[in-house]
């Protein structure tokens, strides 16, 4: 039988997407790698909750996007209020099947340790680990009532390695690997797989806030001497958090050009 192409461009047009009927949250959502992210799933079908502090951001990125998102200026080391977005995002949605923590922040770098003021330390935890505890307590009851649920953690290659310079952003990620196997192992029988990923040196804003010689440091380590790009680190997330990822959890995921082999 001849397969026209209008057949063919019919068939694409009906077929499922990744995503769709999935409810997700993504923290960090207007810039860098979680806005990627956001904007992948939305395209899949998801419906997708936005939280950031950064709320002009969110409405620049997110408005033509409509019904198929809700948009939540939090402060996501605040508990009470990560507790509030995930209780709107149930009332909106009725459920959460997919989270993935993307806020971060490097904190003050180029230091020696015994340069690293503690307040600093303290602030990088509270935003890259903590805000990971406080989101994931919070959507994991929903997960566990329908028994299944996605969970994507973005650590960073200075958590497996440990980047010289970076003391309070490295323990902080190696923290998030931490929770990342801890959950993954106590919900593992529960349809809720629990992943972290860990990129080199993506550009982003993040990226462009740090000291030359800090970025110049990570991404001489890179043996595909490039940087990553958000497409593939987008890409990877996708997998991770689909129904396809179905037999990995409390794992962390390279991506960094060959720097980490494990
Ligand atoms: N870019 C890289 O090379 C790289 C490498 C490894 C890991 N990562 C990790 O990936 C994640 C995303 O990084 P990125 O490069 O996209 O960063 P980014 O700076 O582009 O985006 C981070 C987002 O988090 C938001 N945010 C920060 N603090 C917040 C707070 N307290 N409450 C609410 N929102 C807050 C910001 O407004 C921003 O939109 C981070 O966890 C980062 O550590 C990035």
């Amino acid at each position: 039988m001849e397969i026209t192409s209008s057949k063919i461009a019919s068939e694409r047009h009906n077929v499922c997407r990744e995503f769709d009927g999935q409810i997700a949250i993504v923290t960090g959502a207007a810039s860098g790698i979680g806005l990627a992210i956001a904007k992948k799933l939305l395209v899949e079908g998801a419906h997708v909750a936005l939280l950031d502090f950064n709320e002009k951001g969110l409405q620049q990125e997110f408005e033509s996007y409509g019904e198929q998102t809700l948009r939540i200026g939090l402060d996501i080391t605040n508990e009470a209020q990560v507790q509030e977005a995930v209780a709107d995002v149930v009332a909106r949605f009725s459920k959460v099947d997919i989270l993935v923590n993307c806020v971060g922040i490097t904190g003050v770098t180029n230091l020696k340790s015994h340069e690293v003021s503690t307040e600093n330390l303290q602030k990088v935890f509270d935003v890259n680990f903590m805000s990971c505890f406080y989101t994931s307590k919070a959507v994991i009851p929903s997960m566990l009532a329908q028994k299944y649920g996605r969970i994507l953690h973005i650590a960073s290659i200075a958590g497996k390695e440990g980047n010289a310079g970076m003391l309070a952003y490295s323990a902080s990620k190696a923290a998030v690997i931490g929770l990342t196997k801890v959950q993954g192992k106590e919900y593992a029988e529960d349809g809720i797989t629990v992943n972290a990923l860990a990129p080199a040196v993506i550009r982003t804003p993040l990226v462009d806030a740090m000291p030359e010689v800090q970025v110049k440091y990570m991404t001489d380590k890179i043996p595909m001497k490039r940087c990553g790009t958000l497409d593939e680190a987008a890409d990877l997330a996708a997998y991770i958090i689909s129904q396809k990822n179905s037999f990995t959890t409390g794992f962390t995921f390279d991506l960094s050009g060959g720097r980490a082999t494990y």
